[in-house]
């Protein structure tokens, strides 16, 4: 296979600041999210799994980063949905290019591609009796909205930074764009990583074949595709030479594009920064979060914190211990449940029919156990607060990520610094943080019902020893590859 030099000498920034190039991150989110304060959502730094593990590196002032937002949309769009603004993106301490997109276009670039589609597809969501087929107007979202938005971001860096020293471009949404790049920079090194699961040929299959190909082409436009796990990897191997019939080394994990160009194919576990999680634990934010969340969570808990978001399974994970209660009548009275259920993409309708099916599961569960248990066994707390979420991870039994599918799922990592109790980690084995929490967690399979409740009623029992011992292996996995590894190894595999 020919070989693309990958991380050539150190571009001049032709801007003539005569600094060297930027190092370039693109994602669809930028550094900013929203938390609920006062009645309101207010724009603030985002806490969570890309941001967190991007900002240290963007925190450099050699390093721009591009992220999409949308114009305001319209009356109707703004009251149901989360949406991010140039305003809410800039003026923060990060070097922030916002790509203005206009909000029909921005709405099916995201919503109706993006989360509608990919995301659903790739947790083996996509699925007729749930969501719509790809017809005409699906179709138009994909051309006028996906495209269009990804040839949008292009001709902007293009606009904004003649020279690049490298490209890190993240996830799903961004598929097409390391082949866009690549037209306009053909000698700086492109990376591309994708957070979420990686389908296999027939997952894939079920898209259109020129959606499918415009997706794999365009990854191949980078010099390096990163995934999570090896399973990803091998998915992606595996895509390229049953759908587009391109030569794959597997055993170098290599697929030479149609250019002649080898582009490697790595596993970058994504993780935490333990430093940065120490830190915030130290907060003020975490100290008055920790007496009224500890208050709650009762003598034994059992704590979830996730997007509510199919994916993410949380109506079997209540169902589970609306069985753990039927089976065990002597936790009733000691157990308690807190949910952190961060709201998320709720212009979509698969995602308010998600909040609402898990609403009313919970209502039924508090309204059958609230006299046995002494009052409603569940909390849910509908917000973003990550300082309360941690606090209450600090101090629970149980930690449960029963997932469907997840790429990596940073929760559990975290839990795995924070965790005094010491707590156990009940985890979905189709999550691919399961891989580092082997013969640590208590691991189920996503839909056994029946096996998750009677995980959790082990891991209650488990005595303080065995979890000590338990979440000190996984405390030790997790602080040997941390996201500044995560980083560091696409950075050395870019030769950057
Ligand atoms: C996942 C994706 C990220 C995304 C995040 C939150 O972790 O991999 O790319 O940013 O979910 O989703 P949102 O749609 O709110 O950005």
């Amino acid at each position: 296979m020919a070989r693309r030099r990958v991380g050539a000498a150190i571009t001049e920034d032709r801007r003539g600041s005569g600094g060297p190039a930027p190092l370039v991150i693109v994602s669809n989110r930028g550094p900013k999210d929203f938390v609920w304060k006062d009645g309101e959502w207010i724009p603030s730094s985002a806490s969570g799994g890309l941001v967190s593990m991007l900002a240290p590196l963007a925190r450099r002032p050699d390093v721009r980063w591009f992220c999409c937002v949308s114009e305001p949309p319209d009356a109707k769009r703004a009251a149901a949905g989360l949406f991010t603004t140039e305003d809410d993106q800039t003026g923060g301490p990060l070097p922030v290019t916002p790509v203005l997109l206009p909000s029909p276009v921005y709405h099916a670039y995201y919503g109706l591609i993006s989360n509608e589609i990919l995301w659903m597809l790739q947790h083996h969501l996509l699925n007729p009796n749930v969501l719509p087929s790809l017809d005409a107007e699906r179709h138009r979202a994909w051309r006028d909205g996906y495209l269009a938005a990804n040839a949008t971001v292009a001709d902007s860096i293009k606009k904004c930074c003649p020279t690049a020293r490298a490209f890190l471009l993240q996830d799903y949404h961004l598929y097409p764009l390391p082949a866009l790049l690549r037209r306009s920079f053909p000698d700086t090194p492109i990376l591309h990583f994708t957070h979420i699961p990686f389908p296999e040929p027939s997952l894939m299959r079920l898209l259109p074949k020129d959606w499918r190909e415009t997706i794999l082409r365009g990854l191949l436009g980078a010099d390096v595709v990163g995934l999570q796990t090896q399973g990803d990897a091998r998915a992606f191997l595996s895509c390229c030479a049953e759908l587009l019939g391109t030569p794959v080394d597997s055993e170098a994990s290599e697929v030479e594009a149609e250019d002649g160009r080898r582009v490697l194919v790595r596993v970058y576990p994504a993780s935490v920064d333990p430093d940065e999680v120490a830190e915030t634990m130290a907060s003020e934010a975490v100290k008055l979060a920790r007496p009224w969340v500890h208050g709650l969570m009762g003598d034994l808990s059992i704590v979830r914190v996730d997007r509510a978001d199919p994916s993410k399974n949380q109506v079997i994970g209540f169902k589970a211990f609306e069985r753990l209660l039927d089976l065990r009548p002597d936790l009733r009275s000691r157990l308690r449940f807190s949910a952190f259920l961060v709201p998320s993409r709720t212009d979509l309708k698969i995602y308010r029919s998600c909040t609402e099916a898990i609403y009313q599961t919970i209502g039924e569960i508090n309204s059958r156990f609230a006299a046995e248990c002494g009052r409603a066994p569940i909390d849910v707390f509908y917000t973003n607060d990550r300082n309360q979420a941690l606090a209450a991870m600090e101090d629970c039994d149980v930690l449960l990520v029963n997932s469907l599918q997840d790429g990596m799922n940073l929760v559990a990592k975290e839990w795995a610094l924070v965790s005094t109790r010491p707590g156990v980690l009940v985890v979905s084995e189709t999550a691919g943080v399961a891989e580092a929490a082997m013969g640590t967690g208590l691991l189920v399979s996503p839909l056994d019902l029946e096996g998750t409740a009677v995980a959790m009623s082990k891991a209650l029992d488990m005595p303080s020893a065995e979890r000590a011992v338990r979440l000190s292996a996984f405390r030790n996995r997790v602080s040997q590859w941390t996201a500044k590894d995560w980083l560091s190894a696409q950075l050395a595999d870019l030769g950057v």
